[in-house]
């Protein structure tokens, strides 16, 4: 059984992937050939599947399933010797990370559209990453594209579905499928690096109360053995911890907007101590203290200034963070004596750094949080992080966040995201706005004066690999900052994105409403840009 077939087929149109790998409409996904042309784009890329193996798995969405009984298939027909998949299906981003260093495979494919919503009717998407585990580099994303231009068929083979369900080795055809336990080798991953004993004392019954809220996405089952099972947190501590296809037809996005249900219990009476939430396919996280939200560029740098009471981050080598995540982080490093780099939006540009061995801690201010251990960002690590520092100073989130901000100032920080809009008016915004970016220094808008304007641009001091148009910056007098750049990981039209910050120092003015003091820079932003002139929007949709 199983000999090799071709199948012919022809190219679609716009499998480029994006910031994140190729995320589409379901519809879009389900058309005949679709997958599987750009999972074969993906072996030719990688030199053909002979003797290779493969890491497989997703986040659970509708779709996961029979896409991956498609990919196994395909997996057999291109020679691949080896497949892991998670059971049912099953494995968070992080977790697919983690398996392909410990088992040392050419790589994997992640099947998720991480925050965006799942069903018949929202998205899908994959990913391939490299054997380091991380996302593949834009070299590989940008032949795997060129290949989808000129495919004309791809590999399978003729047998049926392989029992997902069952922890279990089989064959097909000659190739091993190995169904294995989704959470184990992450959950000891995780327990080599933090104080579980430290945090497990503090977790247990009738002590610090904590909520983790998984969203019904793919962290339910990790959190619920990490968190309930090894920790002893009380049952009941995950909340919606049962993944869903749909996410329960919510959007699992773990921030003030879609957590809205672990925000309003960490505001009411008998709040937990600590909340957090992770997203669709795990590798976002958001913090919360007891009434009030801990902004991720501000985690990073809490982390950094307390890695050293943290048993596997005793020593850093030093930090990353994306272009537009504010500068807290580069305050402790600079503290500490470490270096701190500045990368474009998007974990893959982490890599290099992390396999060079000159970052150990990096994030975005999208939600993204890790470290060396993976090559991708990892939600539970990061909660189970601030745990750790919690239970080490025996002090809450928030004192532990104030006492940060005496000690290095507080960089406030504001994202508005304008979603869904017209991708030609979207892209002669940008284009207005960086035609106009030579013009800008020493103007005053408002009461701001621009100091420097340009477009980021990132030369890797790993690979000498340059990449550009990564985003407007404007920076005026005092450090303010704005940035405007487009979403490389929406489905429909376009979403802009602005960024803005604004450094304190002075101690008394370290607990101000942010939208409030930020709102000075956003009408310069809306005076410069023209957001509500060229796309008729007066407010954002989402504020973070
Ligand atoms: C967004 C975030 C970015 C993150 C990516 C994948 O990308 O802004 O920081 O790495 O999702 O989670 P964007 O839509 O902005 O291109
Ligand atoms: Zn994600």
């Amino acid at each position: 059984m199983a000999n090799s077939i071709r199948v012919a087929s022809a190219p679609f149109d716009g499998q480029k992937p994006g910031t994140s790998g190729l995320r589409k409409k379901v519809r879009e996904f389900m058309q005949p050939h679709y997958l599987e042309n750009f999972v074969q784009a993906v072996f030719d890329t990688i030199g053909g599947g002979q003797g290779k193996r493969l890491v497989l798995g997703g986040d659970g969405r509708f779709g996961n399933r029979q896409a991956i009984q498609r990919i196994l298939r395909m997996a057999c027909g291109n020679g691949f010797s080896e497949v892991i998949v998670g059971q049912g299906g099953i494995l968070s981003t992080p977790a697919a990370s983690c398996l392909i260093r410990k088992y040392g495979t050419d790589g994997g494919l992640i099947l998720s559209a991480s925050h965006n919503p799942g069903g018949p009717d929202e998205d899908f998407g994959i990913k391939f990453n490299s054997a380091n585990g991380g996302p593949a580099p834009e070299s590989i994303t940008a032949e795997i594209h060129r290949r989808t231009m000129s495919i004309d068929g791809y590999m399978t083979v003729d047998a049926p579905d392989i029992d997902l369900d069952e922890v279990a080795e089989s064959l097909l055809g000659e190739m091993r499928v190995t169904v294995i336990d989704s959470v184990a080798d992450y959950a000891a991953l995780l327990e080599s690096l933090f104080d579980f004993d430290a945090i497990a004392s503090m977790l247990g019954p009738g002590r610090f109360k904590m909520r983790f809220d998984a969203m019904h996405a793919v962290t339910g089952p990790y959190a619920r053995a990490i968190l309930e099972e090894r920790l002893g947190a009380p049952e009941g501590t995950v909340m919606n911890g049962e993944p869903r296809e749909d996410f329960g037809g919510g959007h699992p996005d773990p921030n003030l907007t879609h957590a809205a249900e672990l925000v309003e219990l960490m505001n009411g009476d008998e709040s937990p101590a600590f909340g957090a939430a992770s997203d669709g396919d795990g590798d976002r996280n958001m913090v919360l203290g007891r009434g009030g939200y801990i902004n991720p560029c501000d985690s990073l740098a809490v982390l950094t200034a307390n890695a050293h009471l943290v048993p596997g981050y005793a020593r850093l080598s030093g930090v990353a963070r994306s272009m537009p995540t504010s500068r807290a982080v580069d305050r402790v490093a600079e503290h500490l004596g470490i270096p701190c780099y500045e990368t474009p939006t998007g974990w893959k540009y982490f890599g290099n750094l992390m396999d060079d061995g000159r970052i150990t801690l990096c994030g975005e201010e999208s939600f993204g949080t890790g470290s060396n251990h993976v090559r991708e960002k990892d939600g539970l690590w990061a909660v189970l992080f601030w745990l750790n520092i919690i239970a080490a100073r025996t002090q809450p989130a928030g004192a532990i966040l104030r006492e940060h901000w005496q000690q290095y100032g507080r960089d406030y920080f504001t994202r508005h995201d304008y979603e869904g809009i017209d991708a030609e008016v979207a892209t002669s915004l940008m284009d207005q706005l960086t035609t106009s970016l030579p013009t800008l220094a020493g103007r005053t808008v408002g009461d701001l004066v621009v100091e420097t304007a340009d477009e980021f641009a990132y030369d890797d001091p790993v690979d000498g690999s340059r990449s550009e148009g990564q985003g407007v910056r404007i920076v005026f007098e005092h450090g303010r900052r704005l940035v405007f750049r487009l979403s490389g990981t929406g489905t429909s039209g376009a979403t802009l994105r602005l960024y803005c910050e604004s450094y304190e120092r002075d101690p008394t003015k370290l607990e101000l409403d942010t939208q409030r003091v930020l709102a000075p820079l956003l009408e310069a932003a809306e005076s410069l840009a023209g957001i509500a002139r060229l796309t008729g929007r007066v407010a954002p949709d989402v504020i973070t």
